[in-house]
C-alpha cells in the first residue's frame, strides 16, 4: 500500500516539474513585443482591404477615402502600447490619420478615446501626413491600456496604410514579459485564467517611470510625460490611468506581482518614491508625486500634502511584503527609521477606547472613513504585528512595549464597541448603527481582530450579500461592486476555512463577469463598477475614464497561490514557510512560485481520505505543514529525503507536521 502511494506521488512530481512550462499556455503577455491586431471589429465609409491591416505586408495596404472613414481593429486583450504604420500613398492636401483608443467596447469611436480623466473624453491622437514613409507615436504618446483601435481619416483625400503595430510598452524592466517564475493550474479552467489575467493585469501597471501621471491632461492631445519615480519600471495603480503610485494598490498588486513574475523591482521604486516623500512627522503620502501637486494646483493651496490613515498604514505594509518576498535585510535596514517614523505617527490616534479615531477621510474611494472606523483600525492592529515581526528582525525592541500595548488594546474594543450581534457583522464605526462595511469585516479577519465563531459569521454574511452574477457589494461606497476591497474579502473566506466561498466569488465575479463580460477585456481586471452591472464607478462622474487594468483588482492570484495551493512564506526569502492548501470544493491545484531561497512547488488532490499530493521546498528551509483530514481517515504517510514518516490522524481534521525540512515530499492519507 504504502509503495504504491510514493509511486503514484513520484508521477506527481515530475508533472510539478513540468507544470511551469505546460502552463505557460495561460500567460497573456507576448513574447515579442511588436504586437498585431487580431482581427477587424467594424469599419465605417469608404474603406477597403481593411483586412490587410491584421498582417505586416508591405505589400497590401488598407486605403480611406473622403471623410469618416475608419477601422476599428481588435487586439483580442487590453495592451499598453505605442502606434505605428507606414503611409504607402496619400492623396490631397492636409491629410491626417487619427487614432482613438478604449479598452472597453463600451466606447469604441471614431471620434473620441475612452477617458485618462474626468473630463469626459480623449481626442483622437492625429498624425498630420507629410508623404509615403514611417509614423511612430513617442513613448509619451503611448496608450497605457486598450483593446480597440481605430484609425480614421477626415479629409477629402486618401490614404493607403501598411504595417500597423503596436509596439508592448509595459513592464519594461523584463527582457522576456512571458518569462514568469510563478504558474498556477487547477480543474477550474475559470481560476486558471483568472490568475494570469491577474498577472498580466500587474504587469500593464508596471510602467516606464518617466511616462507616469494621467491626471489633468487635456482631452486634445493628451501625453503621459511625468517622471513619477527613479528606475526602469515602476508598479501603478492603472495602465490607462492614474499611472500613480498608489501605496493601497500595492497591498494587493504587489503580492500578486510576487507569485507570478516575481519582478519586484517597480515594487521597490514605487515605495522608494513613497518614502522620499515622508514628512518630518512621520506622515506618508496619500499617494505618489505629482498627486499633491495636482490637488494644490486645483485646490488653489499649492504646498498640501494629502494625508490618508490607511494608506500611510498600506505603505507600511508594502515595505513589510517586499522584504518578505525578497530577504532584503540591508533595504529593510536602511528604510527602517524612516518605517519607525511611520509607524509611531498614526499611534497618536489612539484614544482611552483603544481604538484609533481616524480624521482623515482619504481612503481607496469610499465614504465614511473616520471615527473608530472597524477598517482603519484593523489594518493598523496588522501593521503593528508586522511592524513587531520586522523590529525583531533588525534587533531593535525600542518601541516594542509601544507598540505591544497599542496593538492589545485594539481586538477587544473592536469587539466590544463596534461588533453588532443582530447583523454578525462589524459596524462601521461607533457614531451609527446602519453601515456594515465589506472592506472592515474583512480586514478585521486578516488581521486577527476577530476569530472564531464571530469570524465565520461574518463570512456567513458577507456571503449572503452577494449580488449574482456580479460580484461582492462594497456597500461603503454606495452601489459599488470592488475587485479591490473584494480581493480582501476572498483572503477573509479562506482564513475562516471557506475556501468553497473563495472559490465561488472568484468564478462569478471575476471569471464570469470581469472577464467575460462582453465589455470587459478578457485580459485584464476592471478597477471598480456597479452592483446592476454597468460599468459605472460612482466616485467617478465620468463613466469612460474607469480603468479596465487596475493592479488592485487582481487579489486572486496571490490568494490562490497563498492561500488555495496553501504557500505561505512565515519568513524572509522563504527561510520558514507553511503549507496550508484549502482547495475549497476544487478536486486538483498544482502551483508554484520562486522565492530568494528558492522554489516552491505544490500538487495537491482531493481524495476521500484528505488532500493528498506532492510538494517540493527549497534546501535549507524548515516549514510547517497542514493537511486537511477527511473524517474516517487513520495515518498520513510523509514520504521525503530521509524516509517516510507515519501520523496517526484518526478523529483529527486537520494533520499538522512541524519543523519539516525542505525538499521533496509527497503526502498520502489511508
Ligand atoms: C496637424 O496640423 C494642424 C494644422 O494643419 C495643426 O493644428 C495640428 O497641431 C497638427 N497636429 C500635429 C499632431 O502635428
Ligand atoms: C467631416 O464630417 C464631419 C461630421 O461628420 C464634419 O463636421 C466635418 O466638417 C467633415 N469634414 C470635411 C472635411 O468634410
Ligand atoms: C481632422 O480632425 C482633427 C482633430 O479634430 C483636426 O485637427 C483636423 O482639422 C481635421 N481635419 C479635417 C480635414 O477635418
Ligand atoms: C514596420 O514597422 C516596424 C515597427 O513595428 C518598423 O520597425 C519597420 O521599419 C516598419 N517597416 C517599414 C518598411 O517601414
Ligand atoms: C531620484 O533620486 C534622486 C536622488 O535620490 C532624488 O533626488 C529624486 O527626487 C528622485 N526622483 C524621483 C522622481 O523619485
Ligand atoms: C501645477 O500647475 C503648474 C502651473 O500651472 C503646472 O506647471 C504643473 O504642471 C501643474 N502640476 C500638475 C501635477 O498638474
Ligand atoms: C506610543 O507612541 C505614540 C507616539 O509616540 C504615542 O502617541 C502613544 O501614546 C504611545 N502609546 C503607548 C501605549 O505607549
Ligand atoms: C461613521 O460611519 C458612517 C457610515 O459609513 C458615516 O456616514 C460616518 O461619516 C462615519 N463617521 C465618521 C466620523 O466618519
Ligand atoms: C474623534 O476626534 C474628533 C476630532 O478630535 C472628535 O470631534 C470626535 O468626537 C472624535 N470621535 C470619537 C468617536 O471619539
Ligand atoms: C539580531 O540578533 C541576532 C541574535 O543576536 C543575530 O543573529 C542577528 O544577526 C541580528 N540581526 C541584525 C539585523 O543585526
Ligand atoms: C485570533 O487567533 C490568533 C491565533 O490563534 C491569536 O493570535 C489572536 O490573538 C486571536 N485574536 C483574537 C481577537 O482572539
Ligand atoms: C477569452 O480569452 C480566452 C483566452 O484567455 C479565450 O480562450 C476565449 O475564447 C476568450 N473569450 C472570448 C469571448 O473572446
Amino acid at each position: 500500500m504504502m509503495n504504491f502511494a510514493i509511486q503514484v506521488v513520484q508521477v506527481a512530481l515530475v508533472i510539478g516539474a513540468f507544470a511551469q512550462s505546460q502552463y505557460s499556455r495561460y500567460i497573456l503577455a507576448p513574447s515579442s513585443r511588436t504586437l498585431l491586431p487580431a482581427s477587424v471589429y467594424q469599419t465605417g465609409g469608404d474603406v477597403e482591404n481593411a483586412e490587410s491591416l491584421l498582417g505586416q505586408s508591405p505589400a497590401s495596404s488598407a486605403s480611406f477615402k473622403g471623410n469618416n472613414s475608419y477601422i476599428t481593429l481588435d487586439f483580442g486583450k487590453n495592451i499598453g502600447a505605442t502606434v505605428s504604420f507606414n503611409v504607402d500613398a496619400l492623396e490631397g492636401e492636409d491629410e491626417a490619420i487619427g487614432f482613438t483608443f478604449t479598452e472597453s467596447s463600451e466606447w469604441i469611436s471614431a471620434e473620441y478615446c475612452d477617458s485618462t480623466q474626468d473630463a469626459g473624453i480623449d481626442l483622437p491622437l492625429w498624425f498630420n501626413l507629410t508623404g509615403p514613409g514611417f509614423y511612430q507615436a513617442d513613448k509619451y504618446h503611448q496608450r497605457g491600456g486598450f483593446r480597440y483601435l481605430t484609425l480614421v481619416h477626415n479629409s477629402t483625400g486618401s490614404v493607403s496604410v501598411s504595417n500597423l503595430t503596436a509596439y508592448w510598452i509595459t513592464s519594461p524592466e523584463m527582457e522576456d514579459p512571458t518569462s514568469y517564475t510563478g504558474y498556477f493550474h487547477s480543474d477550474s479552467e475559470k481560476l486558471n485564467r483568472v490568475w494570469y489575467a491577474g498577472a498580466y493585469t500587474n504587469q500593464l501597471c508596471s510602467i516606464d517611470p518617466t511616462t507616469g501621471n494621467s491626471l489633468g491632461l487635456p482631452t486634445s492631445g493628451w501625453e503621459y510625460d511625468y517622471q513619477i519615480s527613479n528606475g526602469t519600471s515602476v508598479l501603478v495603480d492603472g495602465a490607462k490611468r492614474d499611472r500613480l503610485i498608489w501605496p493601497g494598490d500595492i497591498a494587493i498588486s504587489g503580492p500578486s506581482l510576487f507569485v507570478s513574475t516575481n519582478s519586484l523591482v517597480p515594487i521597490r521604486n514605487g515605495i522608494d518614491a513613497l518614502i522620499r516623500d515622508q514628512q518630518s512627522d512621520g506622515r506618508l503620502p496619500y499617494a505618489g508625486e505629482p498627486f499633491n501637486e495636482f490637488v494644490g494646483n486645483m485646490s488653489g493651496v499649492p504646498d498640501i500634502f494629502l494625508w490618508s490613515f490607511t494608506y500611510h498604514l498600506h505603505t507600511l505594509n508594502d515595505i513589510y511584503d517586499y522584504y518578505l518576498f525578497t530577504g532584503d535585510l540591508e533595504y529593510l535596514e536602511s528604510v527602517w527609521d524612516q518605517f519607525k517614523l511611520g509607524m509611531n505617527y498614526p499611534l497618536q490616534f489612539i484614544d482611552s477606547s483603544g481604538l484609533a479615531n481616524v480624521t482623515s477621510s482619504s481612503d481607496w474611494l469610499r465614504s465614511g472613513m473616520g471615527g473608530h472606523n472597524i477598517e482603519a483600525n484593523s489594518i493598523l492592529y496588522h501593521t503593528l504585528q508586522n511592524a513587531l515581526k520586522l523590529a525583531a528582525v533588525v534587533n531593535d525592541t525600542s518601541n516594542v512595549a509601544n507598540w505591544t500595548t497599542s496593538a492589545a488594546g485594539i481586538p477587544p474594543a473592536a469587539n466590544a464597541i463596534l461588533w453588532d450581534d443582530s447583523a454578525s457583522l462589524f459596524k462601521d464605526n461607533d457614531t451609527q448603527q446602519v453601515l456594515h462595511p465589506q472592506d472592515g469585516n474583512a480586514w478585521a479577519i486578516i488581521a486577527g481582530v476577530v476569530n472564531g465563531s464571530r469570524a465565520e459569521a461574518i463570512s456567513d454574511a458577507l456571503a449572503n450579500r452577494w449580488v449574482r452574477p456580479y460580484g461582492a457589494p462594497a456597500l461603503e461606497a454606495g452601489d459599488t461592486v470592488s475587485p479591490f476591497v473584494s480581493g480582501f474579502e476572498l483572503q477573509a473566506h479562506y482564513m475562516v476555512g471557506r475556501g468553497d466561498r473563495a472559490v465561488d466569488l472568484m468564478e462569478f465575479m471575476w471569471a464570469d463577469f470581469m472577464l467575460d463580460d462582453p465589455r470587459m477585456t478578457n485580459s485584464s481586471f476592471i478597477e471598480g463598477y456597479s452592483t446592476n452591472g454597468s460599468l459605472h464607478y460612482a466616485p467617478y462622474p465620468s463613466d469612460p475614464r474607469v480603468s479596465h487594468a487596475h493592479g488592485w483588482a487582481t487579489g486572486p492570484t496571490s490568494t490562490l497561490s497563498f492561500l488555495g495551493a496553501g504557500i505561505r512564506l512565515t519568513s524572509a526569502g522563504g527561510l520558514t514557510w507553511k503549507l496550508a492548501p484549502a482547495l475549497g470544493g476544487l478536486q486538483n491545484i498544482e502551483a508554484g512560485y520562486e522565492a530568494p531561497l528558492g522554489k516552491f512547488a505544490v500538487a495537491w488532490h482531493n481524495s476521500s481520505c484528505g488532500i493528498t499530493g506532492s510538494f517540493e521546498t527549497p534546501e535549507s528551509t524548515t516549514g510547517i505543514l497542514e493537511i486537511p483530514i477527511a473524517a474516517g481517515s487513520k495515518t498520513l504517510t510523509l514520504a521525503g529525503p530521509e524516509g517516510a514518516m507515519t501520523i496517526d490522524v484518526t478523529g483529527l481534521s486537520t494533520a499538522t507536521v512541524e519543523d519539516v525540512a525542505g525538499g521533496k515530499y509527497s503526502v498520502s492519507i489511508s
